[in-house]
């Protein structure tokens, strides 16, 4: 009798746990915008696989499993928690971030050279800012490459409305209220230097991981990304940054 019993307890608690997938959660799990194989070879479909449904689908998980805990959470839209994050525990903080920080990834992605240049006004901030475009990636790959651990690096529009690139710890990204106010800022570029996003195919050689990715990275995206950066910023900043 016991063992029916112990069964349907089990059978509750598995009905009773959020479903990242599911409609109805205050934070959804989206799929993958193209196949997992669509960015080979530069990432293989194994490593889509394991990273958007597992690791990315842990966080979103996660984050629900907090939200029906702490009710403020679940009012909250993903992009406002990153700016209200200090209020959160630091479960939210590595959760929250990883679901954001895994969107705007995904996004930022497309088959391999196809994903044409930055517009004018992103090519024109790219050079009054870092020279050239070579300069810019050069200086993202090395914050990507000297970030120990695992993080993120990022290019920000800074509230000057000038164009930087940072680095991150963990989860976290340059929207959160926590992060020191160097490295704060709008990202319109993210790149995941995590094991888990390279290590299947590149192992240690994260350098390679990050030149080799800018085959994937889709300008259209990041310029739009950059035009809504400075549109939300407002013509004074642009102005400041013109100078
Ligand atoms: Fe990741």
């Amino acid at each position: 009798m016991i063992r029916p019993i112990l069964a349907l307890m089990a059978l509750a608690l598995v009905a009773a746990a959020p479903r990242s997938d599911a409609a109805d959660v205050p934070f959804p799990h989206a799929p993958l915008p193209y196949p997992a194989d669509a960015l080979e070879p530069v990432i293989d479909a194994k490593t889509m696989e394991i990273h958007h449904g597992r690791h990315h689908k842990a966080y979103v998980d996660n984050l629900n499993a907090q939200a029906a805990q702490i009710t403020e959470l679940a009012g909250l839209s993903l992009l406002d928690l990153q700016r209200q994050m200090s209020r959160f525990p630091t479960a939210v903080r590595n959760n929250g971030g990883g679901h954001w920080n895994h969107d705007f990834f995904w996004s930022l992605m497309t088959r391999p050279g196809t994903g044409g240049e930055p517009s004018a006004a992103l090519a024109a901030a790219i050079e009054r800012d870092f020279g050239d475009l070579d300069a810019m990636k050069q200086a993202f790959q090395q914050a990507g490459l000297t970030r120990f651990g695992s993080g993120w690096a990022w290019l920000i529009v800074r509230a000057d409305g000038r164009l930087a690139i940072t680095s991150t710890p963990n989860q976290d990204n340059p929207l959160m209220d926590l992060v020191p106010e160097s490295e704060r800022g709008t990202p319109i570029l993210g790149n995941d230097v995590w094991e888990h996003a390279y290590y299947l195919a590149y192992q240690n050689r994260r350098g390679d991981y990050l030149s080799a990715w800018w085959q994937l990275v889709d300008w259209g995206r990041v310029s739009t990304h950059y035009d809504r950066a400075i549109a939300d910023l407002g013509p004074t900043a642009t102005d400041a940054a013109a100078k």
